[in-house]
């Protein structure tokens, strides 16, 4: 084979190989280099390379093509259209060729690249060396110096006070950060585990701030209740209602899938957390046909009519429910506390 020139290095292949193997045989420690650059059948012949490039403008166009094609369908397809599709069975026709067509532009715009890059492109590999990262030696001599006129005139070697109090102050401010890890735990567990609620008290409608009545809540709705006898104004009121804000409910009976959740309800009335399991955000948005309540936050998705289990979302664990009954005077009343913490699922990390 003869001596080849390679167009983007000028190298001649077997004279830089050789060269390679010379060093190579005279000292087997020494760096071998980069390997000899081989051509590409498009780097020596220039029909090969004009059917790259064509192929490469093919896929280009094409993809151009399905660009164009992505507009004409969201101009042509109606939202409702549904059609039928081997093997997805029946699909929207605007989601379907939205979807098949601006995934075939991007798809054919990264493989002309990838083409393009593949045969066309310069594929020589190139070393640079590192430069030295440590400074020279007139930059350093000079810091030094800058170091040292700086101490000098800050006067801290002489005024011995000023210099002992500054290391004693540097020394404790460390120390704050160090008690803020007391706040690490033990957490205050019974703080965290109990809320107002407790045998007898009246739930109390929220907006209204009148005790309910089993006839107050209809099937479909959602009610925001909290403990009797908390005052809005009370020092400790956000406190508390994080911890005892309640959504109440009412599913038909034979709706209600989990059996400790029939138990614990009055005539389908389901009293539940509103606090959500995750993080704690209040969750509010409710579904009456599906009986799920949506946290706003990250979306997690609760069934009240099956003991309020997660079906989405982060949420670690159900959210708790509290067992109510009917006091003399017609109203809601609780049975009792929560029996499970309220809130964010820390309390299932062992
Ligand atoms: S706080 Fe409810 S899902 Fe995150």
């Amino acid at each position: 084979m003869s001596s080849q020139q390679i167009p983007e290095t000028n190298l001649p292949v077997e004279q830089d190989a050789a060269h390679g193997a010379v060093e190579a045989a005279a000292d087997p420690f020494a760096d071998p280099g980069l390997p000899a650059h081989r051509p590409r059948i498009q780097d020596i012949d220039e029909r090969a390379a004009r059917r790259s490039e064509r192929a490469v403008a093919f896929m280009f166009t094409l993809s151009m093509l399905a660009t164009i094609g992505f507009i004409a369908s969201y101009v042509i397809f109606p939202v409702d259209k549904i059609v039928y599709i081997w093997p997805l069975g029946h699909v929207s026709a605007l989601n379907f060729s939205l979807g098949m067509t601006l995934g075939l532009a991007l798809f054919l715009i990264g493989t002309g690249a990838v083409h393009w890059a593949r045969t066309l492109m310069s594929d020589v590999e190139v070393a640079d060396d590192r430069h030295a990262i440590e400074a020279e030696p007139e930059v350093k001599a000079k810091v030094m110096a800058d170091f040292a006129a700086g101490a000098k005139e800050s006067a801290i070697g002489r005024r011995k006070l000023i210099r002992n109090t500054m290391f004693g102050a540097l020394a404790l401010v460390p120390l704050s950060g160090v008690v803020l890890l007391r706040d690490l735990g033990p957490l205050p567990e019974k703080k965290l585990r109990s809320t107002l609620w407790a045998k007898g008290k009246q739930l109390v409608n929220m907006n209204t701030m009148e005790p309910l009545r089993p006839e107050d809540i209809v099937v479909g709705s959602l009610t925001f209740a909290m403990p009797e006898g908390l005052e809005e104004d009370a020092h400790d009121f956000q406190t508390q209602i994080a911890k005892a804000a309640l959504m109440i409910i009412r599913i038909e009976p034979d709706n209600i899938k989990d059996k400790r959740e029939r138990e614990w309800a009055h005539e389908g009335i389901v009293a539940f957390s509103k606090i959500c399991t995750h993080v704690g955000c209040p969750i509010s948005l409710y579904e009456q046909q599906t009986h799920h309540v949506l946290c706003p936050c990250h979306q997690s998705t609760f069934d009240l009519s099956d003991g309020a289990r997660v079906i989405f979302g982060p949420a670690g664990h159900a959210l708790p429910q509290l067992r109510i009954g009917v006091n003399s005077e017609g109203n809601l009343e609780a049975l009792g506390d929560f029996e499970e913490p309220v809130g964010p699922a820390f309390w299932e990390r062992g």
